[in-house]
Parts: structure tokens; sequence; C-alpha cells
């Protein structure tokens, strides 16, 4: 007998993007630079030299873009507003022309049935911001809500479900104490200081849209669920260090109001002591919480691992993607029962989960097998209906990604798409796994006994 799990008949299925990932023409219509097109455009910094300049060009393709979202079936869509192309200075004067853009393409959205989701930071902080000391200077709270509230009176009339932010934690861990993405600083005084001036625009944001807004604001955080590799009591400290940095955060702050304790113990002399009105605006409310999914980490103490003393323990005989990442669809459930408890059961959404796996670069036939991305997603779906049947209060999955794109300082080394993109011609082909993810789709759930890697 088949055995079967359903979602509910308003479950949303979509996919998710980010401006600087896909759209190409970054300086394009009047846009200003962002500190990607910099960082891209400054040697060494992208695998082989590679940029953002065009991408998926999904900035000029983006009807055909919708309309094979369509053709996929899906009735959401998570994409990001490039910050520079509204505001090419950052702030001042509007650039008309930037904005038409994301207002043109939520109508050819909406005409097709797709629900937009849309973040107004993704990374691509104005370059002409950066000048001004990006993310360390306090006066950005007032910047990113004055430009969230440009974004809010353009389209709130047909966008009903809002993100501040993209994960904050990559954008201080990688961006200013690790250096590997833009805008490319090793600072470990200035870490703490970027992450609570995001969180304080977060909140500025919020608070703006409760004039402005008459819909659904939250943010997206990226989690990692971690374990202890012993019990040893250095390994369990260990975890709880790594789970506090990038679990708790942002999201006690957020919910809680208040810092976990162990990010004095790791910061040391790096971490202020903050004003308590600046928690009381980071603290408001959000409608929902948007949780991006990858992967967990087994986690044991290293002295030398700065400044964590963590470090993850690879997995003997589990599968690891392209970018190294171990697949655990478990920890997807156990991340999203920790959400609900540790935080009252906030409407949640898993706005990103998927995977880079080698997929075969010649496109034969139309077809692009990716076995080991359908079995990812099929686990995953298992994972957040698990979750759902323990009380989770899930309204939607996105999958990561749409198409192959720009992954950042990899380039385009590392295809997440459920749609491949040669980025020769620019065309576009479905994979085998977006053939699955449609048919999950049209029957709103997921036949459980069919073998791991049945094609769709
Ligand atoms: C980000 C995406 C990124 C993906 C895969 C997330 O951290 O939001 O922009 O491409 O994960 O690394």
């Amino acid at each position: 007998m088949t055995k079967k799990i359903e979602f509910p008949s308003n479950f949303l299925w979509g996919s998710a993007t980010s401006a600087y990932q896909i759209e190409g023409s970054p300086l394009a219509d009047g846009a200003g630079p962002s500190i990607w097109q910099r960082f891209a455009h400054t040697p060494g910094m992208i695998h082989d030299g590679e940029t953002g300049d065009i991408a998926c060009d999904h900035y000029r393709r983006y009807i055909d873009d919708v309309a094979l979202m369509r053709r996929l079936g899906m009735n959401a869509y998570r994409f990001s507003v490039s910050w520079s192309r509204v505001l090419p200075r950052g702030r001042g004067q509007v650039n008309p022309a930037g904005l038409d853009f994301y207002g043109r393409l939520v109508d050819a959205l909406l005409e097709n049935g797709i629900e937009p989701m849309v973040t107004l930071f993704h990374w691509d902080l104005p370059a002409a911001l950066d000048d001004l000391g990006g993310w360390l200077n306090p006066d950005i709270a007032n910047w990113f809500a004055d430009y969230a509230s440009i974004v809010f009176r353009k389209l709130d009339d047909r966008v009903k479900m809002w993100v501040t932010l993209n994960e904050p934690w990559v954008v201080t861990d990688r961006g200013y104490l690790h250096g590997a993405i833009a805008p490319g600083h090793r600072n470990r005084f200035e870490a703490p200081i970027a992450a609570h001036h995001l969180l304080r625009a977060h909140g500025a944001a919020v608070q703006a849209y409760r004039s402005v807004g008459k819909h659904r604001i939250g943010l997206v955080v990226n989690l990692e669920p971690k374990y202890s590799a012993s019990n040893e009591p250095a390994d369990r400290e260990a975890t709880a260090r790594a789970d506090a940095y990038m679990n708790r955060q942002y999201l006690d702050p957020v919910f809680l109001g208040r810092y976990p304790d162990e990010l004095g113990e790791i910061f040391g002399d790096a971490w202020p002591a903050w004003p308590a009105e600046d928690l009381a605006l980071i603290r408001r409310p959000i409608d929902f919480l948007g949780v991006n999914y990858y992967t967990r980490n087994v986690t044991r103490c290293d002295a030398n691992a700065w400044p964590l003393r963590a470090a993850p323990v690879r997995q003997k005989g589990a599968t690891y993607t392209e970018t190294g990442w171990e697949v655990y669809a478990q920890g997807l459930t156990d991340t999203l029962l920790w959400v609900m408890e540790r935080y009252g059961n906030p409407p949640v959404y898993v706005t990103e989960n998927g995977a880079a796996f080698f997929d075969a670069p010649t496109v034969e036939d139309d077809r692009v097998e990716d076995p080991l991305r359908i079995d990812y997603l099929r686990k995953h779906i298992k994972a957040i209906h698990a979750a759902m049947q323990s009380g989770v209060d899930l309204r939607g999955y996105f999958v990561w990604s749409l198409l192959d794109n720009l992954e950042w300082s990899l380039g385009y080394s590392k295809r997440f798409g459920i749609v491949h993109v040669d980025f020769a011609s620019l065309k576009r082909t479905p994979k085998d796994s977006a053939h699955f993810y449609s048919k999950v789709i049209a029957t709103n759930g997921l036949v459980l006994n069919e073998p791991a890697h049945a094609a769709p």
C-alpha cells in the first residue's frame, strides 16, 4: 500500500533567490554599486574572478523565470530587493527605474498566482553606505528603515509577506569576522557591533512597517543545530558556545530581549554592553520567522578554533554536499521544534533549504539528472512534515534555489538550482529535482515508500 504525507491546503510551496546572485545588470537604469559589485571586481575575492555582472540575467528575463515557476506549479516566490537599485547612494535620491523593476516583478508573479515574499536586505549593501562605515555606523538603522519604507509604500498594496534581513549571522561572521564575503573585514571588535546594528536596523524597519504597511513582516535567520560530539564537559560547553553564536545571537534579542551570556565569553573585551532601549527596539514583535536550514554540526572543543574554541566533527558514512555540508534532515525537524519550544511557537516558513551537488555539466536531451538533490529534498520535506505533526506552525517551504546562480565567493562553481543554468547561453533546463518538486506541489504531499532515487 502506498503511504503518503499531506500538507495543509493553504501551504506555500516556493523557491528562493537573491538579487545579486541572479539579476545581473547591477548598474542598469541608474542603479548604484553595492559592496558585492566592488568585492567581485577586486581580484582574488571570488572564485575564478567571477562576478554578478550577468549572473542569470534575471533582471532582463524575469518574465520567463516567472513563467517557469508557474509551469513548475509554485505558489510562492521569495526574492530580494537590491537596495542600491532603489537608492543608488543608499539614502537620499530614489531611482524610480530601479523601484519599478520590483513593481513589475511583483505584478508578473501575482498574474501567475504566485505569492511574493520580499526580502529587503540579502547582503548587497550600497557601496556608498559602506564608505560611511556600513553596518558599523549606528545611523544605519535609520537608513535601513527609510529605504524599507520606500519599498513598503511602493509594494505593500500587493506584497503580503516581508522580510527585513536575510541571515545576519553570515553578514557578521563571514563579512566582518572572517573576511570571506563582502565587505571582507577580519576584526573581532567589529563583528558584535555589526551584529547589533543589523538587529537595530531590523527593529527600526519593523517599527516603520507598523505605520506604513498592512500585512506581515518577519526576519530570516540561518539555523544549524549543534550536537555535542561527546558528554565531556569541554565538548558540551563548546557546543553551547557554537549554538549561542550561530542560533541564539539573533533570535534571543528578537524574541526574548537579551543576548546569550556565552557571547561575552566568546568575544571577551570586544563584547560591548548595549543600552536597554536598543533591545526594546530589537524586540518589536514580528509576524513570522523565516528559517534557512542546510545542515547540522557535531561539535567538539578545539582550543585553536578562533574565536569559538569549537570545531565541527566530520561524520563517517554521511553524505556531504559540494559545499561540504552533511545531509542531515533530522536536524531540520529538531531545529523547528527548538524554535517552537524556545520562542513560543511563532508562525514559521522554511525560507531556504537545498543543496549543491555536482550536476552533469552538459545538458543531454534537455534532461539533468540530480538524484542526490531529489533525495535531499525528499528527506527534508518529510522532516518539515514531522515537525508540523509535533505542533510547529509551519506555513510554507522555499527551496534554495530556483536557478543555479552566483554562490557568493564560490562564484558559479556550486550549483544549488533545481533549474540548471548554462552560464554561456543562459538557457534554463529544469533538473529532475524540479520535476520531483513539481509533483510534490501538485499532490500537496509526498509518497513515502517510493524508492529514494525514483525518477520523477
Ligand atoms: C544564503 C544564500 C546562499 C545559500 C547557499 C544562504 O546562506 O541565504 O544566499 O546562496 O545559503 O549557501
